[in-house]
């Protein structure tokens, strides 16, 4: 949550840094503002989105070399202007740009209180950069060694970028639990959240560590650990195309990221399966491949669209390799003092690879013996570098905040993951292993096929746009779609929509059901397929619009429902695949319909790196 981005060099920083919000506002969009240091520090932000601020900074001489910008998710205090970021510090010579929480920010306030500091936000980030002033003035020292001294008493997460009136030659940067990624030009540095507003200006990128300092001239990058020691600045290239960030011709981001589906599953399955000799090939795990086929329970550990993921691998890992699974939301999973044993395999699964509470919940199962996999879609992210092994999903930036493609890439590497294992375990049949991997196989096409019915669910999505309430049923393999139906339509369309298992309803849900309520079934032919269509007699015994994602052909389901959407057929394993982009279009026509900003969905964030 939060983009920041800082540039110093010889080019004007003003336009760098307002692309640089634009490509991150998907990690926030309650406020923008930017500060530049010219002669003085001019400091410009303003509540809303970076167009905004963009727009009340028409005509004005922006003119600098060196400027910090922030777009914010609101944490502390409300978002209006006065709350935005960049922060001044209390003397008006520091400006500072955070992204993530103090925690102790209300015992460093009453310190700075008592000595007389006068705040003019809510925010525990003016509370921080008032601390490093206080430090700085009472040691006369550096700006530099004010931040280390000042960053061993913070609890919390953070990365921070300063800019300081007297030194318009040197941007300090530090992070902890949040990411920072500096890109290295000619003479040049580039400082942001992630990649996307560097890849157009250099390759060259370094990812700074937790606990590291930055001191940033426009030809030197110095890194220190917080007991001032030299560290070594890792330099890694980036494997990003500009136009993978781009909208290419699509209104929204999350409709072309529906779209890349074929692609995307088709390059996460590239150089893995090869159908045809019956072999998968994942180099990340190999290492580990031994322990997990011998492990005794597996912990899949996620939030969001992302823990749906755990859930349908919850089901294909326990069928194909016979391990007990447990899926957990990360953020219950971190404070229970969960039971952890010597050997037991956590897989994290995340599109970011930033999401704080997964970040922290595969730290401390680590410290307790845990080997873990990551299942991470942005290369270099945190949870892929702190996992033992793991697989990346290669879905490209996702930067429409609801997650689509990056969740059918999750279940692509999972489901191979999980045949991998089952196979060398011994414990899955060589003839439904060959029939797996073909059916594994033949998914981008079908989800092309797919994607041939978006004029369909367009005009379905306009018909049940009116609705205030609605109920996505699945089960098996398909309870977890169901789950992420909803989330996706809520998330979109702010219409309220709950995911159950189809049997479940009875125990309550069924009660809401009346001639007003869509009823979505996700009954795709699998093993449960009859229990589904029994389901489905219940609510249309009760009058509910019954919208059903079905095979094609099914014709006898098709008499159930007042409307069907049909897809191609699928071994169960692989369904999820196809039966959830239905889900994804309808969500996102509904909100286009409705006239809101699917890809920037009110309160939302895409990545949250807050806990
Ligand atoms: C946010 C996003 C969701 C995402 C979840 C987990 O809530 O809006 O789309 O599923 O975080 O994120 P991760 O990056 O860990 O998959």
């Amino acid at each position: 949550m939060c983009g920041i981005v800082a540039y110093i060099g010889p080019r004007e920083a003003y336009p760098i840094i307002l692309k640089g919000l634009k490509r991150l506002e998907y990690r926030g969009y309650d406020s923008a503002g930017i500060a530049l240091l010219n002669g003085g520090l001019k400091v410009y932000k303003k509540k809303g989105k970076v167009a905004d601020l963009e727009e009340t900074l028409q005509g004005i001489d922006l003119h600098a070399n060196i400027g910090i910008g922030h777009t914010r998710w609101a944490t502390h205090g409300e978002p209006n202007d006065r709350n935005a970021h960049p922060h001044t510090s209390a003397s008006g010579k520091l400006a500072m740009i955070h992204n993530g929480i103090i925690e102790n920010y209300n015992q460093l306030k009453q310190e700075l209180l008592n000595k007389g500091y006068k705040f003019t936000s809510d925010t525990d980030t003016e509370v921080l950069l008032n601390f490093i002033e206080e430090i700085q003035t009472q040691n006369n020292c550096p700006l530099e060694e004010a931040v280390r001294i000042a960053l061993k008493r913070i609890v919390g997460a953070y990365v921070i970028v300063l800019i300081e009136k007297d030194h318009p030659d040197t941007l300090i940067a530090a992070r902890k639990g949040s990411p920072l990624v500096i890109g290295i030009g000619k003479n040049e540095h580039f400082l942001a959240s992630d990649a996307s507003p560097i890849i157009e200006y250099t390759k060259e990128v370094v990812y700074v560590n937790d606990y590291e300092v930055a001191i940033i001239k426009p030809d030197e990058l110095i890194l220190k650990n917080l007991g001032n020691e030299r560290q070594t600045p890792y330099i890694t290239k980036l494997d990003m195309e500009l136009a993978a960030i781009e909208k290419g011709g699509y209104d929204h981001f999350m409709l072309k990221e529906i779209f890349e589906q074929p692609q995307t599953v088709y390059d996460c399955l590239r150089g893995r399966l090869d159908a045809q000799a019956g072999t998968i090939t994942m180099s990340g795990i190999q290492k580990y491949a031994e322990q997990i086929m011998n492990a005794k329970r597996i912990v899949m550990v996620a939030c969001g669209t992302s823990w749906h993921a755990g859930l349908v691998a919850e089901y294909i890992f326990e069928e194909l390799c016979r391990i007990n699974v447990e899926v957990e939301y990360a953020s219950e999973f971190r404070y229970r003092n969960p039971v952890i044993n010597k050997g037991d395999v956590i897989i994290a699964i995340s599109q970011s690879g930033e999401t704080a509470d997964t970040l922290v919940a595969i730290e401390n199962a680590k410290s307790k013996g845990a080997i873990i996999l990551g299942v991470v879609n942005v290369v270099g992210s945190s949870i892929a570098r702190i996992s033992d092994a793991g697989a990346y999903t290669h879905a490209g930036p996702e930067i429409g905040v609801a997650s689509t493609k990056a969740f059918t890439a999750q279940l692509a590497v999972l489901t191979m993951i999980a045949l991998k294992i089952g196979h060398d375990k011994g414990v899955l049949d060589h003839d439904r292993y060959m029939h797996l991997l073909n059916e594994l196989d033949a998914i981008p096409a079908k989800i092309e096929k797919v994607l041939n019915l978006n004029d369909h669910i367009k005009a379905l999505a306009e018909k049940y746009s009116d609705a205030t309430s609605s109920l996505y049923l699945g089960r098996g393999y398909n309870f977890p779609v169901a789950l992420e139906g909803a989330l996706k339509l809520k998330e979109i369309s702010y219409i309220h929509a709950e995911g159950y298992p189809a049997a479940e309803m009875k125990h309550g849900p069924i009660a809401l059901v009346d001639d007003q309520l869509p009823v979505i079934f996700v009954a795709t032919r699998d093993s449960y397929h009859e229990k589904v269509m029994s389901n489905m007699q219940e609510i249309k015994a009760r009058k509910g619009k019954v919208i059903a994602v079905i095979n094609e052909g099914d014709e006898q389901s098709a008499a159930l429902a007042d409307d069907t959407i049909m897809i191609p057929e699928a071994d169960e394993i692989v369904a999820p695949m196809l039966s959830v982009i239905p889900l994804q279009l309808l969500a996102y026509y509904i909100g286009l319909h409705k006239g809101l900003d699917v890809d920037k969905p009110r309160n939302l964030a895409k990545s949250v790196t807050v806990e």
